[in-house]
């Protein structure tokens, strides 16, 4: 099983739009292994964002995410952080496909609904930079042999 993290973006939280977003990656047979509020320091964000600090934006995109607390969440399945990625759609929402979370709810770059990690390496930097090892559960969904084959896990 991988574990991927998702940042439910200040717009996501402003657009009243945190339960559909949740929904699609339950709906889909990820698993929740944690999940919290947090207001990002622009410190924090410096760190995330690190290999933006070239960018004009980078400040911009920095602030964008302090508008309001976000929701960390991580999410766990077989090959997940792929699944996550496909789900969520193009970084630009205006030629993300529709069906997935970005073309189907947003219209910028930016304001892109969701962060998701890119690559295992990401993931598993991305998690221990969101969240305390304590925070991250460990059990099984009780349906787990509807959602997946015996070979698959
Ligand atoms: S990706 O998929 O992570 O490689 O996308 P990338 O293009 O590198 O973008 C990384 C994050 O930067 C944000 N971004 C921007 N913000 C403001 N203006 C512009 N022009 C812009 N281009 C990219 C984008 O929303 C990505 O944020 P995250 O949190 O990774 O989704």
């Amino acid at each position: 099983m991988e574990k991927t993290l998702v940042i439910l973006k200040p717009g996501t939280i402003q657009r009243g739009m945190i339960g559909k977003v949740i929904s699609r990656f339950e709906e889909k047979g990820l698993q929740l292994a944690g999940m919290k509020m947090v207001w990002l320091t622009d410190e924090l964000l410096s760190e995330h964002y690190g290999h933006l600090k070239e960018k004009p934006f980078f400040q911009q995109v920095k602030d964008s995410m302090r508008v309001c607390p976000v929701i960390v969440c991580c999410w766990e399945g077989v090959e997940a952080i792929q699944v996550v990625r496909s789900m969520a759609g193009t970084t630009n929402s205006r030629n993300a496909a529709p069906g997935t979370i970005r073309g189907d709810y947003s219209m910028s770059v930016q304001e892109n609904i969701i962060h998701t990690s890119d690559s295992p390496e990401t993931a598993e930097s991305e998690l221990k930079r969101f969240f305390d090892e304590k925070e991250i559960y460990d059990y099984s969904l009780k349906n787990r042999s509807s959602i997946y084959a015996e070979d698959e896990l």
